[in-house]
């Protein structure tokens, strides 16, 4: 397998363990990441995958860094759109910062990113999209508008794409993690997370990051051709979309 796969915020949580998931399965893989030089360092000397740092808001970063990786590693074949953040505030709290910077990294760094894939793709009659959205831009969470509303986005944006990509052999899916064992997860309130977030999931524990890597490995799959345009929900029944 010389494919390249190319996972945004692929150095930590889920984006890790997608990285390593489609290492495993012999792709060619390159992770971004926005500020943790730490975290990529210590994720590239453990896996030996490449990590490139910019951030996915910037449109000409992501316009280099896609030519620098084609470059180094060759077309990317997988594109992973994993790379966000959550700024969570009650809405009469939330500022104009937090619902921004939100809706540019998890909802524009898509557009952005994927962007610069795309003509390649569409030249070689070959790509996947997977876009990481989440449970709560299916159902919407309370402290969440910014995140539910840019995760919201990125299904209409998953939707629209498979169209246009289909006639190009491009698939375009979503997977819609619930709550996973990550820090952005352990970062809630210890009793926010204990008592109005575990009750709601009847699987009664968090995910694990490796289940939703292996949901990214079936869809970047060649086997996968015939899906395109879906959201694949890996939630423990806290939601059916
Ligand atoms: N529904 C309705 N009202 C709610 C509520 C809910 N789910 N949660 C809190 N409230 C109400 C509270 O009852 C309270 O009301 P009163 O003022 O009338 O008493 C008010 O909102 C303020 O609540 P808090 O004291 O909790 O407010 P806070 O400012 O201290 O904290 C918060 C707000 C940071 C948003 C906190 O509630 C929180 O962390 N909530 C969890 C949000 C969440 O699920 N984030 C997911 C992060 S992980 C992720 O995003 C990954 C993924 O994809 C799943």
């Amino acid at each position: 397998m010389d494919k390249v796969a190319l996972v945004t915020g692929g150095s930590r949580g889920i984006g890790a363990a997608i990285s390593k998931a489609l290492q495993a399965e012999g792709y060619k893989v390159a992770a971004t990441y926005a500020g943790n030089d730490e975290a990529a360092r210590a994720f590239s000397d453990e896996t030996g995958i490449r990590t490139y740092k910019w951030s996915v808001t910037d449109y000409d970063a992501c316009k280099d860094g896609v030519a620098r990786i084609e470059d180094e590693l060759g077309p990317v074949a997988v594109l992973v759109n994993n790379a966000g953040i959550t700024r969570d505030a009650m809405f009469h709290k939330m500022t104009p910062d937090q619902w921004k910077k939100v809706i540019d990294t998890n909802l524009n760094g898509l557009f952005n990113m994927t962007h610069c894939v795309w003509p390649g793709m569409r030249d070689r009659k070959f790509g996947r999209i997977i876009n990481i959205t989440s449970v709560n831009g299916q159902k919407g969470q309370a402290g969440q508008a910014n995140y539910s509303a840019a995760k919201a986005g990125d299904i209409g944006f998953t939707r629209a794409l498979a169209q246009e990509g289909a006639r190009a052999g491009i698939t375009v899916n979503a997977i819609a993690p619930g709550y996973i064992g990550t820090e952005m997860v352990r970062a809630i309130d210890e009793k926010v997370l204990a008592e109005r977030i575990l009750p709601q999931i009847p699987v009664g524990r968090l995910g694990e990051p490796e289940e939703i890597a292996r949901c990214a490995v079936f869809l970047a799959s060649d086997d996968s051709g015939f899906i395109t345009g879906s959201t694949l929900s890996a939630n423990g029944a806290q939601f059916f979309a």
